[in-house]
């Protein structure tokens, strides 16, 4: 893979995507900033290379135009703080004006572009619009792994105005060789461990990893439908109908590939979506009516550890319950520690998906796994043996 460090950055114009579609809360103030850390060694290395890091991003899923809410100025104090340097703003990302702030730009100096998406050409792949970004480097360089999967004028159509100096940024550089450590001859047993509110958005995931791995883990609100497929009684909790007979025949595809499928045997139960909820615990085939499966049990809990623990290779998507309420956390929480359990024992484990790096924040699991992808989108993509837009445009 090309990749910024075979080249030469002194003294070049190096536009960089980057994935800084992070959380805001209402007053702008950023909720987790692990996509803008993750992406900075590459802008470290441009600058202290005295290359000029000029950097573009989306925020958000504006409609078309300048939206408040949606401007990348609330991200610059931060990341300045964060590299301990002076970070300038151009108000737009293409034309003249931007191209006048770039002109200013001395080496080593680092400059914000305004929201691609403030222009709709982005997200529909404009040829014009990515010439007109591509005006504004030597060399283009591609870290925005969360934006991978999007075949964008920025993500993948402006490579092509870059045919020999288009490169992978370190970010993407890493969660790609993450992600082949995992899928190219991974150490066995593999457990990939699912989870998440529903199916919709996991099949083809599930599917794909039906031919890749020893052990495939079940859990989340996506559980519930699997066990109205083996004839369990859910009482109120997430069903997606539409969805039984493809989880049926997905315990099917699993016994025929000799891949192990564990279900959730348990369930926490809960009278109403509410942390303050009456409470009860069941087989998750038995749950009385009026009640709502929020976790998986003690009884999961420790066939799932178990599995885990004599894993070598995992892949974690999707938390096993409503984490972010404290009484129906306990499943994702002993998860991951057994996930962690295992990375100390020399399983290389990789978590990805917004809700489970979450998860594994709230937890302080974050330095005990071997790897946190900044995608959750694109991981799975990935993981389904997708190319990515994003990575073929560099390859190609
Ligand atoms: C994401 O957070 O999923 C990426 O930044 C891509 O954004 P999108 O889903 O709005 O294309
Ligand atoms: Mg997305």
């Amino acid at each position: 893979m090309k990749n910024i460090s075979d080249i030469s950055l002194k003294g070049k114009r190096v536009l960089i995507r980057v994935d800084f579609n992070v959380p805001l809360d209402k007053h702008f103030k950023i909720t987790d900033d692990s996509r803008i850390k993750a992406a900075l060694p590459t802008i470290k290395k441009v600058i202290t290379e005295g290359g000029k890091a000029i950097i573009m991003s989306h925020l958000g899923r504006p409609k078309n135009g300048f939206e408040e809410k949606f401007s990348l100025k609330h991200i610059l104090k931060h990341l300045s703080n964060l590299l301990k340097a002076e970070v300038g703003f151009s108000d737009d990302c293409i034309g003249e004006n931007t191209l006048t702030d770039i002109s200013k730009m001395e080496n080593g100096d680092i400059l914000v572009l305004e929201n691609l998406r403030f222009y709709s050409q982005e997200k529909a792949g404009d040829n014009e619009f990515a010439k007109k970004l591509s005006k504004l480097g030597d060399i283009y360089v591609n870290d925005a792994f969360g934006t991978a999967h999007r075949a964008h004028a920025s993500t993948s159509i402006i490579a092509n105005y870059f045919p020999n100096n288009k490169y992978f940024g370190l970010l993407l550089n890493n969660e790609i060789n993450s992600l082949e450590t995992a899928l190219k001859n991974p150490k066995r047993p593999f457990t990939a461990i699912i989870g998440g509110a529903k199916i919709t958005g996991k099949i083809d995931v599930i599917t794909s990893l039906l031919d890749k791995v020893d052990n495939l883990i079940i859990g989340g609100g996506m559980a519930y439908t699997f066990s109205k497929a083996i004839g369990g009684n859910i009482g109120n909790s997430l069903l997606e109908n539409d969805k039984v007979e493809l989880a049926k025949s997905l315990i099917t595809d699993a016994k025929a590939k000799g891949v192990q499928l564990l279900l959730p045997s348990d369930s926490v139960n809960a009278n109403e979506f509410n942390n303050n909820a009456i409470i009860q615990n069941s087989e998750i085939t038995n749950i009385p009516d009026g009640f709502i499966g929020l976790d998986i049990g003690s009884d999961s809990i420790s066939r799932f550890s178990k599995v885990i623990l004599d894993s070598k290779t995992i892949i974690w998507n999707g938390p096993m319950g409503v984490f972010e309420m404290d009484n129906f956390s306990n499943g994702t929480k002993k998860i991951g520690e057994a996930v962690c359990r295992a990375t100390k024992n020399g399983a290389f484990s990789l978590v990805g998906g917004g809700d489970s790096v979450a998860a594994v924040k709230q937890f302080n699991f974050a330095e005990k796994v071997s790897y946190i992808s900044t995608g959750g989108g694109a991981m799975l993509e990935y993981l389904e043996g997708k190319k990515l837009p994003g990575v073929t445009a560099i390859q190609d």
